[in-house]
C-alpha cells in the first residue's frame, strides 16, 4: 500500500525544553511549560513537534547523554507529564516526534556500568579496546567534543571509544543484541503514539572494520572511518523493516558530511531507510567549523547548497529545511544582520519557507532572538564550547577568543525563550537554570503578538501561505542570478501557478532585478516584508509573487 507521506503537508517547532518554558518554577524549563504553550505553537501554524531529548540524564551534553531510554526525566515532569503532552499534541490534530540518540548512552546508563564489569551479556555493547604495547591509543581518532576519542576505564583495564564527549561511550551498534535494544526503543515510544524519530548523529552508528587511523581528514580525525561506515544501510534497513514499516511514523536522520547524491542512498522514496536527512550544507555557508575555519557567511554558498538539495532530490525524496537548531548560533546573527534584525528575520524566513519540503523552526527563531554574548567564558555550559574555547586560538588575545565563541558557541542559541518583557522573560518565576539575554525587553513574544507587522506574525503568514499554495509543495524549483552575492531570487512552478521569491540580503538600498519572463505587473504580490515596494529593493527586502495560470 501506498504510503500516507503526511509530513509532507507539515511545519515542526523544535523544542529544547530546559530552555523553552518553566512550568513549575525552579528554573528548568519542563513538559508543563509545553503544555502551556501548545495552542501557541499551533497558533503559528505549526503542526508538529520535535523534543530534543526529555529522557533521564546526567545532563553532560544537556540530554544527549541518556541514562535511561524509556522514561521521561523527572526534572520535566516525568511519564505523567509526557503522556498529557502527547495527548494536548493529538488532540489539536499535531504530531510528535522524540529524539532518538543511540550512536552512544550516558557512561550512567546501566549497560555500560554492566559493560565494564564484563556482566553478560553487556560486555560487547561497547567499543572496547587494550591499549597498544607501546602505550599508545587503539588508533588517532578525535572525538568530536574533548580531545581524542578513547578514555582509558580503570575498573574494565581497557579503552572505550566515545566520538563526543567522555561521558558519550559508544555502543557497539555491530553486536546484534545492541540493535534488538534499538528496537525495543522505537517500539516501547511507537506504541505509545509518538509519531516518529529525529535520529541523532545516525550515520556514525557503523563503524570501519579493525577501526584503522584516518590520515586523511584534518579535523575530526575518524570521521572518515566511522560517518557512513560500511553496515549504515544494512543497520537502518534493519529497523525500518523490523519496526518502522509497522507503524505510520516518519523518520529524520541527522547526518554531517552528505550532499544529495549520498543523500539519497538513505532517503530515496523507493530504495531508502529513511524519510529526511538534517544536512549540514546549508550551515556550511559560514562553515560550520567556524571556530577552526572562521569563513565570512557566503549568501553564494548558501543559495548553492539549497538549490542543490532542491534539484537533485525533487521527484525522488524530500527535504527538511532548517535555518537554526540547537547545534548552531542564531541565524539572524549569522546569515543576516542584527541591525536590521526584523528585516533580515523575515528575508531568512522567507528563503526558506517557500523551498520545497518539511520546515523545522527552532524555538526563539520565529521573534528573531539574537546569539547571546557572554562577558566571561566561564559563563559558558555547553562542553563542546568549553573545550573549544579551553584549546583554541591560545596565541590570541582574550577578547578575539571570546568573540570568536560568540559567533560559533551553541550555548548561543540556548538561552531561555522570551516570553514578555517581565523578569527573566517570562521563563521562570524561580532562578533561570541558564543566563537570558539581556535584550529579552525588546524581543519578546507578547510584544510581537501586539504588533501585526512583527516578525513573529510574518512567519504565521508566511506559513500559512506555503500551506495554501500547492507551488509550495509541488513546483519545480529554478535559481536565478546564482552569483549574485546579495540577491536570491528562485521561482517555483506547477502547472497551475507560478511564483517568484526575491529576497535581498544587503544591508544597503539595491536594484530590483526580474528574471525575463516574469511579469510583476500582472502578479499578485502576495507576501513582503515592506509596506511600500518600488523599483529599489531597501535593505533586506523580500517578496513573493504569485501568478495564477
Ligand atoms: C547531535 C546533537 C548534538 C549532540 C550530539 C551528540 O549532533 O544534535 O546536540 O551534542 O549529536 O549527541
Ligand atoms: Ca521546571
Amino acid at each position: 500500500m501506498e504510503r500516507n507521506r503526511w509530513y509532507k503537508d507539515m511545519v515542526f517547532y523544535q523544542i529544547w525544553p530546559r530552555s523553552f518554558k518553566d512550568g513549575n518554577g525552579d528554573g528548568m524549563g519542563d513538559l508543563w511549560g509545553v503544555l502551556e504553550k501548545l495552542d501557541y505553537i499551533k497558533s503559528l501554524g505549526c503542526d508538529g513537534i520535535w523534543f530534543s531529548p526529555i529522557y533521564p540524564s546526567p545532563g553532560a551534553d544537556c540530554g544527549y547523554d541518556i541514562s535511561d531510554y524509556m522514561d521521561i526525566a523527572p526534572e520535566f515532569g516525568g511519564m505523567e507529564a509526557f503522556r498529557k503532552v502527547l495527548d494536548g499534541v493529538h488532540e489539536r490534530g499535531m504530531k510528535l516526534i522524540m529524539d532518538l540518540v543511540v550512536n552512544h548512552t550516558s557512561d550512567e546508563h546501566d549497560w555500560f556500568q554492566k559493560s565494564r564489569r564484563r556482566i553478560e551479556p553487556y560486555t560487547d555493547y561497547y567499543i572496547w579496546r587494550p591499549a597498544k604495547p607501546n602505550g599508545k591509543l587503539p588508533n588517532n581518532w578525535d572525538s568530536n567534543f574533548e580531545g581524542k576519542a578513547w578514555t582509558w576505564d580503570e575498573e574494565r583495564g581497557e579503552y572505550y571509544l566515545h566520538l563526543f564527549a567522555v561521558k558519550q561511550p559508544d555502543l557497539n551498534m555491530d553486536n546484534p543484541l545492541v540493535r534488538e535494544e534499538v528496537k525495543k526503543i522505537l517500539r516501547f515510544w511507537l506504541d505509545m503514539g509518538v509519531d516518529g524519530f529525529r535520529e541523532d548523529v545516525i550515520t556514525y552508528i557503523s563503524k570501519a572494520e579493525g577501526l584503522p587511523d584516518d590520515h586523511l581528514f584534518p579535523i575530526y580525525k575518524g570521521m572518515l572511518k566511522y560517518n557512513h561506515g560500511p553496515h549504515i544501510h544494512e543497520y537502518l534497513a534493519e529497523f525500518k523493516r523490523d519496526v518502522f514499516d509497522h507503524y505510520d511514523c516518519f523518520t529524520l536522520a541527522e547526518a554531517p558530511l552528505v550532499w544529495p547524491k549520498r543523500a539519497l542512498k538513505y532517503i530515496d522514496e523507493e530504495k531508502g531507510q529513511l524519510d529526511m536527512m538534517i544536512q549540514f550544507q546549508c550551515q556550511c555557508a559560514d562553515c560550520m567549523f567556524t571556530d577552526y575555519m572562521p569563513m565570512k557567511f557566503s549568501l553564494r554558498r548558501m543559495k548553492k547548497a539549497f538549490s542543490d538539495w532542491q534539484i537533485k532530490l525533487q521527484g525522488r525524496a524530500w527535504n527538511m529545511l532548517y535555518l537554526e537548531n540547537h547545534d548552531h548560533p542564531r541565524i539572524i546573527s549569522r546569515y543576516g544582520s542584527e541591525k536590521f534584525r526584523e528585516e533580515s528575520g523575515k528575508a531568512l524566513a522567507v528563503s526558506l519557507l517557500f523551498q520545497q519540503g518539511t520546515p523545522f523552526i527552532y524555538q526563539g527563531q520565529e521573534i528573531g532572538m539574537l546569539n547571546w554574548q557572554p562577558e566571561d567564558p566561564e559563563m559558558y555550559e555547553d562542553v563542546q564550547t568549553r573545550y573549544t574555547y579551553a584549546h583554541s586560538n591560545l596565541n590570541k588575545s582574550p577578547e578575539v577568543r571570546l568573540k570568536k565563541m560568540w559567533r560559533s558557541s551553541r550555548d548561543s542559541a540556548r538561552t531561555p525563550v522570551q516570553w514578555d518583557s517581565s523578569e527573566n522573560a517570562g521563563f521562570t518565576t524561580g532562578t533561570p537554570w541558564f543566563y537570558v539575554n539581556p535584550n529579552y525587553t525588546e524581543i519578546n513574544v507578547a510584544a510581537q503578538e501586539a504588533d501585526p507587522n512583527s516578525l513573529l506574525n510574518f512567519y504565521r503568514k508566511a506559513i500559512k501561505l506555503r500551506k495554501a499554495l500547492s507551488s509550495v509543495r509541488h513546483g519545480n524549483y529554478k535559481l536565478y542570478y546564482p552569483l549574485s552575492s546579495t540577491h536570491y531570487v528562485f521561482s517555483r512552478e506547477t502547472t497551475e501557478e507560478k511564483l517568484l521569491v526575491i529576497c535581498s540580503f544587503s544591508d544597503k538600498t539595491t536594484a530590483l532585478k526580474v528574471p525575463a519572463g516574469f511579469d510583476i505587473s500582472k502578479a499578485e504580490l502576495i507576501l513582503a516584508n515592506y509596506d511600500n515596494v518600488s523599483d529599489k529593493l531597501q535593505p533586506y527586502e523580500s517578496r513573493v509573487y504569485l501568478w495564477k495560470k
